[in-house]
């Protein structure tokens, strides 16, 4: 069974990260900033507790001695969605000094797989530089940016096309393809 680490941080797209943290299989631990949790209130209504139910373990960002503030604890991808432009330049620049943080140091020294899902718009100089330099690190940079083609018909329909693009990357494969039933 795969297992994930998803940070959610304070960028507006809360939906995103809650569609990703119900639809993702495997083994899965979360972690919310604070500015997470505020958001997540404000654009859904929802507790952070009420996430609890989705993932194995829910630990605090503040708890720097958490099991994946260290290499020694593996998984096959970390995933920040929403991912703040704060965030982004944190992990860019080396600051490590929440968990989201300190695991997403760990996952740049170790070669871990790591998603940021980064949300905001328009991006200045300084956050396409963050992308870049990270980018080149191995580290892949998704904006939230939900695909239309394949004819959303709600809002859900929206968010779920662009969390199903994330899973699709770590190979949980989920909907069909465009023009799939041609190589059928
Ligand atoms: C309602 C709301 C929406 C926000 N949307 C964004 C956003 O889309 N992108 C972003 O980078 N920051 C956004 N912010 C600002 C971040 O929450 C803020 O920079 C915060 O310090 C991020 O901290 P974190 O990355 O530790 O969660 C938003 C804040 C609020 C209150």
């Amino acid at each position: 069974m795969a297992r994930y680490l998803i940070g959610m941080t304070g960028a507006s797209g809360s939906a995103y990260g809650v569609d990703f943290l119900r639809r993702c299989p495997g083994e899965k631990f979360l972690v919310l900033s604070d500015w997470a949790r505020q958001v997540l209130h404000t654009e859904t209504g929802l507790k952070p507790s009420d996430l609890d139910a989705h993932a194995k373990r829910t630990f605090a960002d503040t708890d720097l001695s958490a099991p994946f503030s260290s290499g020694s604890n593996r998984y096959d991808a970390f995933v920040v969605i929403p991912c703040s432009v704060s965030t982004l330049a944190k992990i860019a620049v080396g600051i490590a000094d929440t968990l989201i943080t300190r695991a997403a140091q760990v996952a740049l020294k170790e070669r871990m797989r790591m998603v940021l899902c980064v949300r905001e718009t328009p991006l200045s100089t300084i956050a396409l530089e963050n992308c870049l330099k990270l980018s080149r690190e191995g580290v892949v940079i998704m904006p939230i940016s939900p695909p239309w083609y394949a004819g959303p018909e709600s809002l859900d329909d929206l968010v779920a096309g662009f969390t199903g693009k994330v899973l699709a990357l770590l190979g949980e494969r989920t909907g069909r393809g465009w023009r799939q039933e041609e190589l059928e």
